[in-house]
C-alpha cells in the first residue's frame, strides 16, 4: 500500500512557523544541528539526524536519482515550463506540511507516534506536498516536480524505512478551466509517464481520499502478477489554491521513488538504497539495470515478548527504539506474531519476531545478542514493559 496520508489521523495542534528551506536551499551540517533541540516536543533521533543531508536523490547513479531524472526528463519532454525542486530543506513548518494542505489537527499523519517533530511548529516533511503551497504562493510557479526526502516512523519491514523519497507533481490550468479537462490531462499525463517507466502495462484508476485533492484516484498496473500501486492524485482543493493567492484550477500527484525503484531495478529490500557498498553502488550506471544480490547472508531470528504496560504502548514508538539500538541496517524486519489480553488482568502481551540480517557481512551470534540485549533495556526502560 501507498503510504499515503489519507491513511491515518492524529493528535498535535499547528500554529505557524516560517519554513526557511525554500529560498535558501539546504545546507545539510547546518539544519542537523538544528534536528535535535531537547525541546520535549522533539522525537528526532540520532539514527534518523543522520539521514539529513544524504540526499540519496542527487547521488549521481544511484537508482533513486535515475528514477528522478527519468520522470524529470520526461516531463520537460512533453511541457518545458515543468520547474524542477531537488534541494529543499526536509524541515518544515506543521503548517506547510499539515495545514495548508487541510490535513485537519485531528488526523493521525499529524501524531507524534507518525511524524518526526523538531518542536511544536516544525517537523520532517511526511511528504513532498508540504512544499506545494509555498510553491505556488512564493515562486508562483503554475507547473512544478519537487523531489526530496521524507520522514516518517513506521514499522520495521523490507519495503518500509523511515525515511524515503517522494515526488510532487503540480499543473495549474487557465482560469475557469471544467474540472473534466483536468481530470482528463492528468490521467493522459500520468498514464504517460507509467508507459514510460513500465512499458505496455495494464493501468487501472481507483477512487481514493485525499483532504488536498477533490476527486482523488490512485494510479495502479498489473505487473509480475499483481497490482501495484504507483501514484495518488487528484483535482486541487480550490482553497489551497487561492490561500496561496491564485485562482487557477489544477492537478497534483505523489509517489513514492523507493517503491518504483525497487519494482524497476529489482531491489529486494528498501534498505539497500542507503548502503554504501560498492557491490551494490557499482552496480549502476545511470541506467535501469535489473540488480544483481551480491550475497545473501544467513538470517537468525531472536523473539522478544513482554506486557505493553500502558494503554499508549504504540508499536512505532517500539519501532523507534529498535531503530536507535541498531544503527547499522542488521535489522530486516519486526513482526508481532502474537498478541493476547489476560482474561483477569487485562494485560496486554506482545511477541515480536526481530529477523536480523545484514546485506553486506555475515553477522555472529554475539553481536546479535549484544543488540538484542540493548533493545529489550531500553524497551523498559523507556517505554515501561514488562519483559516476560
Ligand atoms: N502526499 C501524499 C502521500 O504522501 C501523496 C499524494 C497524493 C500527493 C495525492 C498528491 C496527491 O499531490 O494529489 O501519501
Amino acid at each position: 500500500m501507498l503510504r499515503v496520508i489519507s491513511q491515518r489521523s492524529n493528535l498535535q495542534t499547528a500554529s505557524y512557523n516560517i519554513f526557511r528551506g525554500v529560498r535558501l536551499g539546504f545546507s545539510s551540517t547546518s539544519n542537523r544541528e538544528e534536528l535535535i533541540t531537547g525541546l520535549d516536543d522533539n522525537n528526532v533521533t540520532e539514527n534518523i539526524a543522520s539521514r539529513v543531508g544524504r540526499n540519496l536523490h542527487l547521488q549521481p547513479n544511484h537508482p533513486l536519482h535515475t528514477i528522478k531524472q527519468k520522470i524529470e526528463t520526461h516531463f520537460l519532454t512533453l511541457h518545458t515550463s515543468f520547474e524542477t525542486y531537488s534541494n529543499l530543506s526536509p524541515i518544515v513548518s506543521t503548517k506547510n506540511c499539515f495545514d495548508d494542505l487541510l490535513i485537519p489537527p485531528s488526523h493521525v499523519s499529524r501524531s507524534p507516534s507518525d511524524t518526526y517533530y523538531i518542536s511544536s511548529t516544525k517537523c520532517l516533511r511526511t511528504h513532498t506536498s508540504a512544499h506545494q503551497s509555498t510553491l505556488l504562493k512564493e515562486s508562483k510557479s503554475k507547473c512544478f516536480l519537487c523531489t526530496g526526502d521524507v520522514y516518517r516512523r513506521d514499522e520495521i519491514d523490507r519495503s518500509h524505512y523511515p525515511v524515503f523519497h517522494q515526488m510532487e507533481g503540480v499543473k495549474l490550468f487557465e482560469e475557469g478551466t471544467h474540472v473534466s479537462v483536468i481530470e482528463d490531462d492528468l490521467k493522459k499525463t500520468l498514464e504517460g509517464l507509467t508507459q514510460e517507466l513500465f512499458g505496455d502495462v495494464e493501468m487501472r484508476w481507483n477512487t481514493d481520499y485525499f483532504p488536498f485533492t477533490d476527486p482523488s484516484w490512485e494510479l495502479e498496473i498489473y505487473f509480475n502478477d499483481e497490482w501495484l500501486e504507483v501514484l495518488g492524485s487528484g483535482v486541487i482543493q480550490p482553497s489551497i489554491i487561492t490561500n496561496a493567492g491564485l485562482t487557477q484550477p489544477g492537478w497534483a500527484f505523489g509517489l513514492g521513488l523507493e517503491r518504483l525503484a525497487m519494482v524497476l531495478f529489482k531491489i529486494p529490500d528498501i534498505r539497500l538504497f542507503w548502503s554504501k557498498d560498492e557491490r551494490f553502488l557499482g552496480q549502476f550506471d545511470g541506467g535501469i539495470v535489473e540488480f544483481k544480490p551480491f550475497s545473501k547472508y544467513p538470517s537468525s531470528d531472536r523473539d522478544m515478548s513482554f506486557w505493553t504496560g500502558s494503554q499508549n504502548f504504540h508499536s512505532n514508538d517500539f519501532a523507534e527504539i529498535v531503530r536507535n539500538c541498531i544503527t547499522e541496517d542488521i535489522i530486516e524486519s519486526v513482526t508481532l506474531i502474537d498478541e493476547f489480553t489476560h482474561p483477569k488482568t487485562k494485560e496486554v502481551s506482545n511477541c515480536f519476531r526481530f529477523t536480523y540480517r545484514s546485506m553486506e557481512r555475515s553477522l555472529t551470534n554475539e553481536e546479535i545478542d549484544r543488540v538484542h540485549f540493548k533493545v529489550r533495556e531500553r524497551a523498559v526502560e523507556e517505554l515501561g514493559v514488562v519483559l516476560r
